[in-house]
């Protein structure tokens, strides 16, 4: 059974689904030693690694040099590269071909695609490649006006339903659904066959995602109330650096165990 398979099947067997970011060799390893069963490069690069205001701002050859870096540490979990918005929707007829690099170039075995009005078409084209491909609907920051919850009156929740259904019906293997109340996420996820990946859209979701800097306390720009900080690793690390620093201005660091000697003997030829 395949790795998509897998996935597909825990949603049938009730069985939960993890997911987490990563953007490089270290955090990928870890993520996936971890056991968690799917790892995204996220877009969120452009905010949480380059510290651009807007994931817009990320194009594909920043998103491949990650990807390829993760992939080197991920061997089990799913590694699935999330599609930077330049990469096919402002112009769709290049959706193929950039897919398609995410698999060729980086080792990616899955794509991600945030909904806009052409999504249908260009999901269906890239699963007809033979990409799997998983969908993100609700809130989708590439082309969000407001950073708020979507979904919240009845006729926008309905159009969230129809547009997870539609991808559904074109083939994606999951669904992302960022944002949105608890119980219009129950619904989706009771609708659909394929499993749904909540992030700040209650526990119903067959699965759940965080973008790993959040979790480990390494964003400071903002917190948005669905994400949650497992450890805070902001003030372990400063005190690390402080410590260095000082050990460096006091002559502590390097130790004799950390430095290298020379023979007595050339020593004395050298300063002969
Ligand atoms: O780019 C990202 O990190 C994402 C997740 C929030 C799902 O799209």
């Amino acid at each position: 059974m395949d790795k998509i398979q897998e996935i597909v099947l825990k949603k049938a067997r009730g069985k939960k689904i993890t997911m987490l970011t990563a953007y490089d060799y270290a955090t990928g390893l870890l993520v996936d030693k971890a056991g968690i069963d799917m790892v995204l490069v996220g877009d969120s690069l452009a905010n949480v690694v380059l510290g651009l205001d807007s994931t817009t701002l990320v194009y594909m050859p920043e998103m491949l040099h990650h990807a390829k870096a993760v992939r080197r540490g991920v061997k089990n979990a799913l590694l699935i590269g999330d599609m930077p918005y330049d990469s096919y929707q402002s112009d769709p007829t290049q959706a193929v071909k950039n897919a398609g690099r995410f698999i060729k170039e980086a080792g990616c075995e899955a794509v991600k695609l945030e909904w806009f009005r052409q999504c249908p078409f260009v999901a269906e084209a890239i699963i007809k490649s033979g990409i799997p491909v998983m969908g993100h609907v609700g809130l989708t920051p590439q082309t969000a006006e407001s950073f708020k919850v979507q979904g919240k009156d009845a006729a926008s929740a309905q159009e969230i339903i129809e547009q997870a259904r539609i991808l559904q019906e074109v083939g994606c293997f999951s669904i992302v659904l960022e944002c949105i109340p608890q119980q219009l996420a129950t619904v989706i996820t009771e609708t659909l066959n394929i499993p749904t990946i909540g992030i700040g859209s209650g526990v119903h979701c067959d699965g759940q995602v965080l973008v790993i800097n959040d979790l480990l306390g390494l964003f400071d720009r903002y917190q948005p109330r669905f994400t949650k900080k497992y450890v805070n690793l902001t003030p372990i690390i400063l005190e690390a650096l402080a410590h260095y620093k000082s050990e460096v201005e006091n002559s502590v660091f390097p130790g004799a165990e950390h430095s290298f000697a020379m023979d007595e003997e050339e020593f004395k030829k050298l300063k002969d």
